[in-house]
């Protein structure tokens, strides 16, 4: 039998370069060898959200990221996390096993309170539950994910080992899968790449967007003038032209040492390069987008799938727990 991969993402909508790198390219590859099952986690999304009125939409622009991208829903199930009301259930079981200070000391918890201090939720601290519930309920022992969710996967695995020596071996410890590429930072040069920061470029782009998305990107700042040797390996251009450019990565970089070449130049490459890599993805993307009830099909199948997995697991954990 296969081994199981559970991972998920906040439907933030149209998916950036940093989701794409940090994750999506993971979650195709692992396709053929594993067991896969991906969530469009909505019920994450709101403990950071006040207005909801854009969710429907995001989580279809985000499907169609997903499909465009490679997912396939004859390979994997791909399914919206509420429609699987089971999970919720987990989550509320699961919480009576993980201790308050375990999870007001995760980092993310930490920064979400600094950004929204006006709306400090209950369901933000138990954040990290939900989701090792969302792992757990398939006994996934694969999550492929960015760096930034390591802290969230570490609490997965204390939380599964607590359940399974206070009630019997049930749950595997959920090991994190990394990209070549596991942070990819946002056009600004400082933080990692993220929607909210409004520092992203979204995949979905088009060709003309993209460059215009390249070319604000900070590079070093050291160098102001077209003259100065750069810093290639303090460069979020640099990084990306790692994975968009890779015959001409090492060029690059003596090149940019040396002021042999600028930075516009270099980050039109870069755009260029994006460009021509995106193609075919834009077009899938176009002829999915041409399908809106084939969307709500995967969907609605994939939430089928995943439930007769889960209601499952939760008997199992129901019964360990001594309420059947
Ligand atoms: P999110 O959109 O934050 O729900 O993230 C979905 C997935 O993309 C998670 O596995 C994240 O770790 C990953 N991810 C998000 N932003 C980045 C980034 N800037 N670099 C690498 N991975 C990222
Ligand atoms: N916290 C993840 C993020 O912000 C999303 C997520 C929810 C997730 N449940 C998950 C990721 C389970 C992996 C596994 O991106």
């Amino acid at each position: 039998m296969k081994h199981r991969v559970f991972s998920g993402a906040r439907p933030t909508g149209r998916q950036h370069l940093g989701n794409y790198l940090g994750a999506l390219q993971n979650w195709v590859n692992m396709q053929d060898d594993y067991d896969c099952v991906y969530c469009i986690v909505d019920i994450h999304a709101l403990t950071t959200l006040e207005d909801t009125s854009s969710l429907q939409k995001d989580i279809y622009e985000m499907t169609l990221d997903w499909l465009a991208a490679g997912l396939d829903p004859k390979k994997s199930i791909l399914f919206v996390q509420s429609h699987v009301p089971e999970v919720m259930v987990l989550h509320t079981l699961l919480s009576m096993v993980t201790p308050l200070g375990w999870l007001l000391r995760v980092p993310t918890f930490k920064e979400k309170a600094k950004i929204q201090p006006q709306n400090v939720n209950y369901g933000l601290v138990g954040y990290p539950v939900l989701q090792t519930a969302d792992i757990v309920i398939y006994k996934a022992e694969f999550v492929p994910v960015g760096e930034d969710q390591l802290p969230h996967l570490e609490l997965a695995r204390e939380i599964a080992r607590r359940f399974n020596n206070l009630f019997g071996d049930t749950f595997p410890e959920p090991q994190a899968k990394l990209t070549l590429f596991p942070s990819i930072l946002g056009l600004d040069g400082k933080e990692k790449m993220s929607k909210q920061l409004k520092n992203d470029i979204e995949i979905a782009l088009s060709p003309e967007d993209t460059i215009k998305r390249v070319m604000t990107a900070v590079t070093d700042p050291a160098r102001q003038y077209r003259s100065d040797p750069g810093h290639p390996e303090i460069c979020n251009i640099y990084r990306l032209q790692g994975y968009f450019n890779p015959s001409q990565v090492d060029a690059l970089a003596d090149q940019c040492r040396s002021a042999k070449i600028g930075c516009v130049d270099c980050k039109m490459l870069l755009a260029q390069k994006i460009n021509s890599n995106l193609e075919p993805f834009r077009e899938r993307r176009a002829a999915f987008a041409a399908k809106p009830q084939y969307i709500k099909d995967v969907l609605a199948d994939g939430a089928q799938r995943a439930q007769a997995i889960a209601s499952e697991t939760l008997s199992e954990v129901k019964q360990k727990m001594g309420l059947i």
